[in-house]
């Protein structure tokens, strides 16, 4: 059985006293969860605030990115060490909003998940096609072509510590969620590319979320479906109340 994780991902949200507050907040609500495994993703500003106060809770965090070169001179970037040394246990790669706002390729994505794995944090790697991409019929080539370029050269070990976030493009942020149907169609092609390149071993290990639109209403159908092992929400975890919401939901 594959345990369930709720992610927030607060994306550029968020002050430094509200983060606090719903950090505080998320520590205390999370208090009687046992089946599932819940994380707050903060902007990199806010991260060593949140990780001290969620030390010792039941909420873990991680970073929304992270560079692959472990230092030097890289104005403006933040090293794997970095985020682990301060206490994070996640790091989010590949959101869409990086793909297609940042131009951040695959290859990029995959030299990232490389250095995620070296420094013991468990990669967030996210793939989702566009909705013209849908329509044309082309989401399980999207899929595979963003899978093989961001997996890249992992071993099975190394894979089985990943969790893969499907994030249709057309879902984030417009309150336009997948069925459940469409997710779960989704999540077994890609459970059938780890087992192609792993095995069905690794590709039963490895956690695939479901992220855009998720909320409170919606959660239960999704996460009822047996390849849907977990939400990475936006929206809806910048609340305590919706969050929890999905929190209860999973659990
Ligand atoms: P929304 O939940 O706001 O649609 O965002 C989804 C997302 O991009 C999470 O990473």
């Amino acid at each position: 059985m594959r345990r369930l994780l709720i992610a927030g991902n607060w994306k550029m949200n968020m002050n430094l006293s509200s983060a606090k507050s719903l950090a505080e907040e998320l520590k205390k609500e999370t208090q009687g969860i046992t089946t599932i495994d819940v994380a707050a993703c903060p902007p990199f500003v806010y991260l060593t605030a949140v990780t001290e106060i969620l030390a010792g809770s039941k909420v873990g965090v991680g970073a929304q990115n992270g560079y692959f070169e472990k230092e030097g001179a890289f104005t403006g970037e933040v090293s794997m060490g970095m985020i682990r040394e301060i206490g994070c246990q996640y790091v989010i790669l590949g959101h869409s909003e990086r793909r297609h706002v940042l131009h951040e390729s695959s290859e990029e994505v995959n030299l990232k998940t490389h250095a995620a794995l070296a420094q013991g944090l468990t990669p967030i790697v996210c793939v989702g096609e566009l909705l013209a991409e849908r329509e044309a019929g082309v989401t399980d080539a999207v899929i595979r072509r963003q899978f093989d370029g961001s997996f890249s050269g992992l071993t099975a070990e190394q894979m089985k510590k990943t969790v893969i976030a499907y994030e249709p493009v057309w879902a984030i942020g417009t309150g336009k969620v997948a069925t459940p149907e469409q997710a779960e169609e989704v999540h077994v092609g890609i459970r059938n590319l780890i087992t192609e390149r792993y095995g069905k071993e690794v590709a039963d290990i490895v956690r695939i979320q479901y992220g855009g639109s998720v909320k409170a209403e919606n959660a239960k159908e999704i996460l009822g479906k047996p390849n849907v092992d977990g939400a990475l929400v936006g929206g809806a975890s910048l609340k305590i109340a919706p969050f929890m919401g999905i929190i209860q939901a999973a659990d």
